[in-house]
C-alpha cells in the first residue's frame, strides 16, 4: 500500500487559496502543462495526486483530445475535483492511489505535482514513482513539480521566497510554514531526485522551472 498524505477539512477547502498564496507562478506552471506535453501522440494522461483537479482543468480547457485519469486518495479533494470537472466526459476521477489503477492501462503521459515531498525517502517515494512508471508506455513524458534542494539550498531559497509572498501573510504564518518545509516535509536534493527517477524507470530529469524552493522537472519513461 502506498503512503497517503490525507488532505481534509480546512486543508482541503482552503487548498486553492493556499497554493495560490504560497507558490509563486503556480498558475503559470499549470497553464504551460498542455504546451509541454503537446507533442505526446498518445493523449491518455495519468494525473497522480490530482487534488482538486487544478492541472486537469488546464488540459480539458486547452483541448478535447486528452483522455484524463486523475487519482487522489483524499475524499475531500476528489469531491472538489468531481464538482469542478463534472461537465467533462473525458475525465475519470478515482479516489485511491496510483497502484489502484489497472497495470494493464498504459498511459501516454503522467504528472505528479506537489505530492512527492510528503513521502519519506525510505522506499516510499520510490514506490510511488515505480507505480507511475509501470503504468506508462515507453518514452511517455512525466512532469513533476516538487520542493527540491539540499538543506542549505532550501534555507537560502526560503529567504528568497519570503520576498515573493503576498503581504497579507503574517510573520507567524511564514515562520510556521518555513519550519514545516525544513523539518516536517521530505524534500530531497536534485541529485537524489534524479537517482530515484532513474531507479524507478525514468531517464535523468531536466529541470525546466524554478521559483525559489519549487522546481519543475520533465523526464520520460525508459524505452523497454
Ligand atoms: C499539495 S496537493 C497537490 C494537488 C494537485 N496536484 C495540485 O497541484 O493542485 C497533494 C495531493 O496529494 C495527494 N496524495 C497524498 N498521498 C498520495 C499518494 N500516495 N498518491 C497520490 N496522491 C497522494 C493528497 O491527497 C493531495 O490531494
Amino acid at each position: 500500500m502506498e503512503k497517503v498524505e490525507v488532505f481534509e477539512n480546512k486543508r482541503a477547502t482552503g487548498y486553492n487559496e493556499f497554493v495560490g498564496a504560497w507558490i509563486p507562478n503556480y498558475s503559470y506552471f499549470l497553464s504551460k502543462l498542455p504546451d509541454l506535453l503537446s507533442e505526446t501522440k498518445n493523449k491518455d494522461l495519468l494525473v497522480a495526486g490530482c487534488g482538486t483537479g487544478n492541472e486537469i482543468v488546464c488540459f480539458v480547457k486547452n483541448s478535447k483530445q486528452w483522455s484524463i485519469t486523475g487519482v487522489d486518495p483524499s475524499p475531500e479533494m476528489i469531491i472538489q475535483a468531481k464538482e469542478k470537472l463534472k461537465n467533462y466526459n473525458n475525465v475519470n476521477l478515482i479516489k485511491g492511489v496510483v497502484s489502484d489503477v489497472e497495470k494493464t492501462h498504459k498511459f501516454g503521459a503522467a504528472t505528479l505535482l506537489l505530492v512527492l515531498h510528503f513521502m519519506k525517502d525510505d522506499g516510499t517515494k520510490l514506490s510511488l514513482l515505480k507505480s507511475i512508471a509501470e503504468r506508462l508506455e515507453s518514452n511517455a513524458p512525466f512532469v513533476l513539480l516538487d520542493i527540491t534542494g539540499t538543506k542549505k539550498q532550501l534555507k537560502d531559497n526560503l529567504q528568497v521566497l519570503k520576498q515573493l509572498l503576498p503581504n497579507n501573510l503574517t510573520e507567524e504564518d511564514i515562520n510556521n510554514r518555513f519550519y514545516r518545509i525544513e523539518n516536517e516535509l521530505n524534500a530531497v536534493s536534485e541529485e537524489r531526485l534524479s537517482e530515484l527517477l532513474i531507479e524507478a524507470g525514468f531517464e535523468a530529469p531536466v529541470r525546466f522551472f524554478q521559483t525559489s524552493i519549487y522546481m519543475g522537472w520533465i523526464t520520460k519513461k525508459w524505452e523497454n
